[in-house]
This record gives C-alpha cells, sequence and structure tokens, in this order.
C-alpha cells in the first residue's frame, strides 16, 4: 500500500500540534484516507526540548535539505513562520515537487504570488487554511462551497491574541501587558507579538481573504492598519457605557472595480453577533450575492484549532494523491497580475 510521507519544518507550539493530532488520529487519518499518512521528518533548530510526544529514532533534525530533497516526500508543512528562512524552503520544496501546507500568513501576504506561480509551474498544491482563523475552515468555504458567489465584502476579528487581550481587559479589567503575557504563554501570539497588538497579523489574513474573495491581490503596504497597544482600560469603559464593546476589526469590501481593506479598532453594539465573539475565538462574516450573508466562527489560534486546520489540508492532499490528481485547483486568477485599486 502507497504511504503518504510528510516532512515538518518547524517543531514549535504549532508543530508540536501537528505531529500529536498526526500520531493521535492516524488509524481514523487513514481511514479518511484510504492510505497512512506518516510523518517522516522534522526539521528544527532545537531538536533537544522534550514536546511530550514519543518519536521514533531519527524524525528529527537540524537540516532542513534533509527533508526538502528527500523524493519520498510528497507534503511539506511550513510552519516556521516569518518571511526567511520559510520562503526559501517552500520555494525548493516546490521546486522538488512537493506539495506545501503552511500556516505562515506573512510569507503569503507579502510573497504569495511569487509562490502560488512557482506551484503551478510546477503542477503542485499550496494550500493555508491554518493562514487565516486558526481552526475556523474559512479558505476552504470560500474556495469550495462559496465559490460560485461574487463577494460583496468579507470582515471580523482575525486575530486571536487581541480578541483575547481586549476580552480579558473588558472582562476582568486586566491590564494590557498582563493579558499579552498570558496570551504568549498560551501559545497564540506570534513570535514578535507586535504583530499581534499592531493589527499586522490581522491586516497579512485580510490580505489573503481579500485575494481570494475578490480575486484580486492587494499591496499589503496600502492596507490601513492600527492596532490594539494604544486601548486604556478608559476606551474600553467608556464604549461599554453607551453600549458597545471594542474589537479589531479586518474589513474587506468591493466596490465596483474598487476594494476597501483596512484593520482598526472599532466599536461594535453589544446587541451584534461580532460582539459576543470573546476570548481566543475569531469570526468571519462573508457576503455572497447567492448566498447571502455567512458567519463562521471558533478558535483563531492556538496549538490545537490550527494543527486541526492543518490536518485538513494535508487530508486534502493525500485524498487528491490517492486519486491519481496531483493539482486540484485552478490557479488563483489574480496570477494574470491584476492589482485591486484601494478605495481609501
Ligand atoms: N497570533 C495569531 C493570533 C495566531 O493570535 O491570532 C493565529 O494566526
Amino acid at each position: 500500500m502507497k504511504t503518504i510521507n510528510v516532512g515538518l519544518l518547524g517543531f514549535g507550539t504549532i508543530g508540536t500540534g501537528v505531529a500529536k493530532l498526526l500520531l493521535t488520529n492516524s488509524a481514523l487519518i487513514a481511514d479518511k484516507v484510504g492510505t497512512p499518512v506518516v510523518l517522516k521528518k522534522i526539521a528544527d533548530l532545537d531538536v533537544t526540548t522534550d514536546r511530550g510526544i514519543e518519536l521514533s529514532p531519527g524524525l528529527l533534525t537540524t537540516n532542513a535539505m534533509e527533508l526538502l530533497d528527500d523524493p519520498e516526500i510528497a507534503v511539506v508543512v511550513e510552519l516556521i513562520g516569518g518571511y526567511e528562512p520559510a520562503k526559501s524552503f517552500v520555494l525548493r520544496a516546490i521546486e522538488n515537487g512537493k506539495h506545501v501546507v503552511t500556516a505562515n500568513k506573512a510569507l503569503l501576504a507579502l510573497h504569495g504570488e511569487e509562490i502560488y506561480a512557482a506551484a503551478a509551474r510546477k503542477g503542485v498544491e499550496v494550500l493555508f487554511e491554518a493562514a487565516v482563523g486558526g481552526g475556523i475552515p474559512v479558505i476552504s468555504a470560500i474556495k469550495g462551497n462559496m465559490a460560485a458567489n461574487n463577494f460583496g465584502s468579507v470582515f471580523g476579528i482575525l486575530n486571536g491574541t487581541c480578541n483575547y487581550i481586549l476580552t480579558c481587559m473588558t472582562q476582568e479589567g486586566a491590564d494590557f501587558a498582563t493579558v499579552l503575557h498570558r496570551a504568549q504563554q498560551l501559545g497564540y501570539a506570534e513570535a514578535d507579538p507586535t504583530f499581534d497588538v499592531e493589527g499586522i497579523d490581522t491586516a497579512h489574513k485580510l490580505a489573503l481573504l481579500v485575494s481570494l474573495c475578490f480575486g484580486t491581490r492587494v499591496n499589503f503596504a496600502d492596507i490601513y492598519t492600527e492596532g490594539i497597544s494604544s486601548i486604556s482600560a478608559v476606551d474600553i469603559k467608556f464604549a461599554r457605557d453607551f453600549g458597545y464593546k471594542i474589537k479589531l476589526l479586518a474589513i474587506g469590501k468591493r466596490d465596483g472595480d474598487l476594494v476597501e481593506a483596512r484593520v482598526h479598532p472599532t466599536m461594535i453594539p453589544v446587541s451584534y453577533p461580532l460582539a459576543d465573539v470573546d476570548g481566543v475565538f475569531n469570526a468571519i462574516r462573508l457576503t455572497g450575492d447567492f448566498v447571502g450573508p455567512v458567519m463562521l466562527s471558533g478558535r483563531g489560534a492556538g496549538m490545537e484549532p490550527t494543527a486541526s486546520a492543518v490536518l485538513g489540508d494535508i487530508i486534502d492532499i493525500s485524498r487528491n494523491l490517492m486519486a491519481g490528481i496531483n493539482r486540484r485547483c485552478a490557479p488563483l486568477s489574480f496570477l494574470d497580475g491584476s492589482v485591486a485599486t484601494l478605495k481609501i
């Protein structure tokens, strides 16, 4: 029986979750794919920390090339984060004919065009469900079930760390620095938490959603981005007194040929459903011309939900491989070079 071999780049919080899920639910996954999906190699600079998983000898390496150049590995999972060496590794995996699964929204928001073009040339998939909304299947919804719609808007809460901080500041009266530290310990925050609290991570995710929904890419630098670091307990109290909650929102809208894309703290009436999305939860509201509004919500950060999304992509690719299909999705329409004009 054919085995699908997976190589994992990055053995941090999410990498550990992926390894745990792949090992814990291996029988279920094999059943769904029709063949075993096996973790063949994990590359990370730190191969000594105990992650609480029993790994077979030789599985861990500090040399990413052992995995990227292994002809037996069909799927490379990139969970290093950041731009480099993640970008070089992803491009090398593609060049070697491997399918790629990544949670790296920063990489895709800035270098997605080059990566998707390389994947289209080689006829391999680059899937990134875990890059937006943690465990929420929003990318699958846009590319799959809702694909026949023209999207008018996409907006929501896309950063678990910020939503957790704002929720704890509201409910406990906790101060910003204490809650940020807690979010880091819980594994929600980025390696550089300024990406979370300054809205950059949310803007990365919005860039991906806007590209997918509106079929055009946006220049990341053109997205208006404001974070939550200057929100104080007084702001939260005043908002509350007037019947609002403060949430960090990502907003994408289409208006004819113009696209609006912005990230900033927003006062939301307490009666509005997004106001009830608390803690690490994210929520995304999509509007399609035939389906109307659809709201998705769930845990938007953390080891387990994000691992769940990564495994969904691995299973998708594995099923294709079992069916003899290398690449199922048509290349993204913005690969023709279309760039959105942002409405100010
Ligand atoms: N730091 C991100 C967040 C992780 O807090 O939402 C998930 O993308």
